[in-house]
């Protein structure tokens, strides 16, 4: 029925009506001082224009940046009755982390290590999203990221393929659940396909140049398990992948994307990305740049104005473009039209809009996620949680305790501020007028040396606003640390520091934030270090000098109230890293899944100026309750090349504090024909296990676990080998057995 109705659409279709399929405009709203942003160079007014004008040609199959119902609504009444077929918009947005009620940042989800929350969370992103009239997320972001100068390692899943496929399975299941046509899904689409989070030197959009190794066992496998779970969409990369630009590499998109990994849906360039193959030296003109985008596998075109795609009429006139490639990406278009129900209705009802975002039940699903995410990275001499019985007076410091901005992190547009929960206002609120909280900035958090793009949606407040006496601050910080019992300060970077377009060279606090700490640190008063990050930071002091230390990342709407309950043990930590926490960016990249090539290894692999260690392991994360592995055993020392081999371990709470542990498992090939990385994520879970119990954590080790791309055989691999297997709370696990595969 479906390709019955698209074949005869297609039948009826000029070569206009079908390149306009293939377009995507952005539609901004924008503030008008938003014209003036020389980051973006826009010419805000003139963008509507033109997309109004394509779309009165019929010639728009879909339009990005519209919040408004009530604007989605008018927008889609123009495409309708615009086009002689009546063929809607689909309409796209970057539902990156939530719509409304904002999500701990995905960096942060992804720290929870726990599908359930993260599909959880996308769901009500989702819904959210759908119902004002947006059908379709450019998330989730799956893109491993290794380095973490490269700013939007803030919304991916870190360093690891293994829990990226798994955080990435679980986004696209909450943001398509079973149904498209369903009134509170939408279409996921991840990104970037493929190799972007390589950027050299963590510098935004610059080339990736990555072997066939890496690209098969470390990139493609959140792609493969988010095209598994059905994501209906694809959005290619900006950058080239050894040379090629991603969004006009055939091999890429049709060879690995469509043929080896079974992609469906359709795919979308990220913004400008084809009209850029000119600008990458690839294509010599938006002729060529669209005739060869297209014939690669690229579907649709996203575009700020003018699109190349507007160009493949006349390419398919004078032959330089098959009729085939045309109809086969429009019909991809028309099929994710038709599957999310919009031919029938494109419309949405304003009224549901308004109640589904004002759902209280959202809030409570973002405040969980914002605890579940949070990672404790050190608490010595149990500092937490607090004990708020004990106190009379707390100092809460530092310029992002009581930002609402910074609190929900980069990439969100229609959040609410007067919804959303600063550190400050959760903690008050917990502690109530028993406990005075006074609060004090002390520094400012520094300044970005070029604008942010983004800035135009409502960025932060001038690090260093008028009045402001940098001295007097300081002392005034210090002075409110001396008087109380005990000081929580908050740190990191402005949201406007990282995410896209915002890589660095250093990972060092910004601004004087240091100096606040060590300033703090020195009173003698008990000192809890909240990070408020998307990266890791240089906290080589902190870690020496500061007893407890929360990462707490960009946490949402709800981020002080969860805060606040994981401070006073209302809620407990159980997040685990999910990147390599390097001691200095001189380290970088640094992951624990690396291989090894001397003897002795001692000598190698490191900076004689420098641990060869990272800071915190990849995976860690303590809690308030404490636990104690033991009693790991396989089911089977040997087995054949397809067998599998069960792994138990027990793990036990020694304290009294009830707690959640990712137990995770790690696996060695110590020999065959390629050599492997020391240990890999294989396995984990996150059990919760109350005070004094212990739970018996069972592992499946099989085929699919051990099977790798190996560059010899320039295919999936599965060697004999014995295999070291350890089982622990972090990638420095040291619990260990083996087993054989014959
Ligand atoms: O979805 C994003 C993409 O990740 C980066 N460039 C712009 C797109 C649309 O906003």
């Amino acid at each position: 029925d479906v390709r019955e109705r698209i074949d005869a659409l297609l039948a009826a279709m000029t070569p206009e009506e079908k390149a306009g399929q293939l377009t995507q405009y952005f539609y901004f709203s924008l503030p008008p001082e938003a014209e003036d942003n020389p980051a973006i160079g826009l010419d805000v007014a003139a963008q509507p224009r033109a997309v109004e004008a394509a779309l009165a040609r019929g010639g728009v199959g879909s339009l990005l940046f519209v919040t408004d119902p009530a604007e989605i609504n008018r927008l889609q009444r123009l495409t309708v009755e615009g086009n002689r077929h009546g063929i809607p918009a689909l309409f796209g947005f970057d539902v990156i982390h939530g719509f409304r009620t904002i999500l701990p940042v995905p960096i942060a989800l992804a720290a929870s290590w726990d599908p359930a929350t993260i599909e959880a969370g996308q769901a009500v992103a989702a819904a959210e999203a759908r119902a004002v009239g947006i059908h379709w997320a450019f998330a989730p972001m799956v893109d491993i990221a290794r380095d973490p100068r490269w700013g939007r390692i803030v919304e991916g899943a870190g360093e690891d393929p293994y829990l990226g496929a798994a955080v990435a399975a679980a986004q696209v299941r909450g943001f398509q659940g079973d149904r498209l046509g369903a009134e509170d899904r939408v279409v996921a689409g991840p990104k970037h396909f493929a190799g972007y989070g390589y950027a050299l030197g963590g510098r935004d959009y610059d080339e990736a140049s990555l072997s066939d190794a890496d690209l098969w066992n470390v990139v493609l496998p959140p792609f493969a398990a988010a095209i598994e779970a059905g994501a209906g969409n694809v959005m290619t990369a900006y950058m080239g992948l050894n040379g090629i630009p991603a969004t006009g590499n055939r091999w890429l998109l049709t060879d690995v994307l469509r043929d080896a990994l079974g992609f469906e849906g359709f795919t979308v360039s990220d913004a400008n990305a084809a009209r850029n193959l000119v600008t990458h030296g690839f294509a010599p003109d938006l002729r060529a740049a669209a005739t060869r985008s297209l014939e690669a596998g690229l579907d649709m075109e996203m575009a700020i104005t003018d699109p190349a795609f507007d160009r493949l009429p006349a390419a398919l006139a004078d032959g330089e473009v098959s009729a085939e490639a045309l109809d086969a990406a429009v019909r991809r278009v028309l099929e994710v039209k038709l599957r999310l129900g919009l031919l029938e209705d494109p419309y949405v009802d304003e009224e549901r809009a308004r109640a589904v975002l004002a759902d209280p039940a959202h809030r409570e699903v973002a405040r969980e996620a914002a605890r579940r995410s949070a990672v404790l990275l050190k608490n010595e001499g149990d500092l937490l949680p607090l004990d708020p019985a004990a106190l009379s007076r707390v100092a809460v410091l530092g310029p992002l305790a009581g930002s609402k901005r910074d609190t929900l992190g980069p990439w969100v547009f229609d959040f609410d501020l007067d919804e959303t929960v600063t550190v400050l206002e959760g903690l008050r609120a917990r502690l109530g007028d028993g406990v005075r909280v006074d609060f004090a900035p002390g520094v400012p958090v520094g300044q970005r040396t070029f604008p942010s793009m983004f800035d135009m949606f409502g960025g932060n407040a001038p690090s260093d606003p008028e009045g402001f006496d940098p001295e007097a601050e300081l002392a005034r910080a210090v002075r409110t640390a001396e008087e109380a019992d005990v000081a929580v300060v908050v740190l990191g970077e402005w949201q406007n520091m990282i995410g896209e377009a915002a890589s660095r060279s250093s990972l060092e606090l910004p601004g004087r934030q240091l100096e606040l700490l060590q300033a703090v640190v020195a009173t003698g008063t008990p000192t809890v270090l909240l990070v408020m990050n998307g990266r890791p930071l240089d906290l080589r002091w902190a870690a020496e000098h500061v007893p407890a230390i929360l990462d707490v990342w960009y946490p949402g709407s709800q981020g002080g109230a969860a805060v606040a309950d994981l401070l006073v043990g209302d809620a407990v930590p159980g997040g685990k890293l999910p990147f390599t926490w390097p001691r200095t960016v001189g380290q970088v990249p640094m992951v624990y899944s690396h291989l090894t090539s001397h003897e002795p290894e001692n000598q190698g692999r490191r900076y004689w100026d420098e641990a060869s260690t990272p800071l915190f392991p990849f995976g860690h994360g303590l809690s308030y309750a404490r636990f104690a592995y033991a009693d790991l055993a396989v089911d089977a020392e040997e087995v054949g090349l397809n067998g599998v081999v069960e792994v138990a371990v027990t793990v036990r709470n020694t304290a009294a504090h009830d707690g959640e542990e990712v137990v995770q498992l790690y696996l060695h090939q110590r020999s065959g024909t390629a050599a492997r990385p020391v240990r890999e994520l294989k396995g984990f879970q996150r059990v919760a296990i109350p005070a004094g119990q212990e739970r018996r954590v069972v592992f499946r080790v099989g085929p699919d676990e051990r099977r790798y791309w190996n560059a010899a055989a320039r295919d999936r691999v599965l060697d004999p080998s014995v295999f070291d297997v350890w089982v622990g709370g972090d990638a420095a696990a040291s619990l260990g057995t083996t087993f054989t595969v014959r």
